[in-house]
């Protein structure tokens, strides 16, 4: 279950076509938390593009086989998100600290911390909220494809990961939050305020 505690939200970060879903869902305290330059925010049109290894689809990298995603298939599946995005939440924590250089075109002449694609993209995750008939209609955040680059672990950016996704599913009405995981990554769930419940089963096609 989500804590019922309503979390403080004030995001730096403005509603825009660009961002996949209203910013203002991420709560100011946990940005507030993150190492200095370095924000979370909602997935961008713009995050495929790759920098010096620094694109979202590099950091999902982490955790399975991404394949090759041509421009045109990523802004197509953005697309397709941002129609639904009262459903799909994914967020991301950007690092800031980035030299100019490697900042590419995204460079602002005025630095500013909110403009999305300034720097390099570190962590991501995924809630995806269910529509259920049972318990009234009720909904439920599942917890999918969390991802800290393998030189950013340890950080603190995996908890701040699931600590905005979880106000995310609290904010949205879910009833409770879920997630399937390996066992090794059990005792990392479990820092994050999650306990073991049921079995998880899989068929592959
Ligand atoms: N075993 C034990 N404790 C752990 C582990 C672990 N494998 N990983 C993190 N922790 C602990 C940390 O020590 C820390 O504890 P502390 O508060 O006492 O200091 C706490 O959990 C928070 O750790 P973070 O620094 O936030 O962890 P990190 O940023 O490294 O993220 C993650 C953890 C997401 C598992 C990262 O290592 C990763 O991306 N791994 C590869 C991809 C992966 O396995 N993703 C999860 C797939 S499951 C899913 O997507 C639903």
């Amino acid at each position: 279950m989500v804590s019922a505690s309503a979390p403080k939200v004030k995001s730096p970060f403005k509603k825009s076509d660009n961002l996949l879903f209203d910013p203002a869902l991420i709560p100011t305290e946990i940005q507030d938390c993150l190492p200095s330059g370095y924000v979370v925010r909602p997935l961008a049109r713009t995050d495929n593009q790759v920098r010096s290894n620094t694109s979202f689809l590099k950091t999902l990298e982490v955790l399975t086989t991404v394949g090759t995603i041509s421009d045109q298939a990523y802004q197509q599946r953005f697309q397709y998100l941002k129609e639904h995005s009262d459903k799909y939440y994914i967020i991301v924590i950007e690092d800031m600290n980035v030299p100019a250089t490697l900042a590419g075109s995204a460079t602002s002449s005025t630095p500013n911390l909110v403009t999305p694609g300034r720097g390099k993209i570190v962590a991501a995750g995924t809630i995806l909220v269910e529509r259920k008939f049972i318990h009234e209609l009720g909904l439920v955040g599942h917890i999918e494809d969390i991802a800290v680059s393998a030189d950013q672990q340890g950080k603190k950016l995996g908890l701040r990961i699931i600590e905005t996704l979880k106000a995310i599913g609290q904010q949205v009405g879910c009833y409770k939050v879920i997630l399937d995981c390996s066992e090794k990554n059990v005792p990392f769930y479990e820092k994050c305020g999650f306990e073991r419940k049921g079995v998880e089963m899989g068929w592959y096609v």
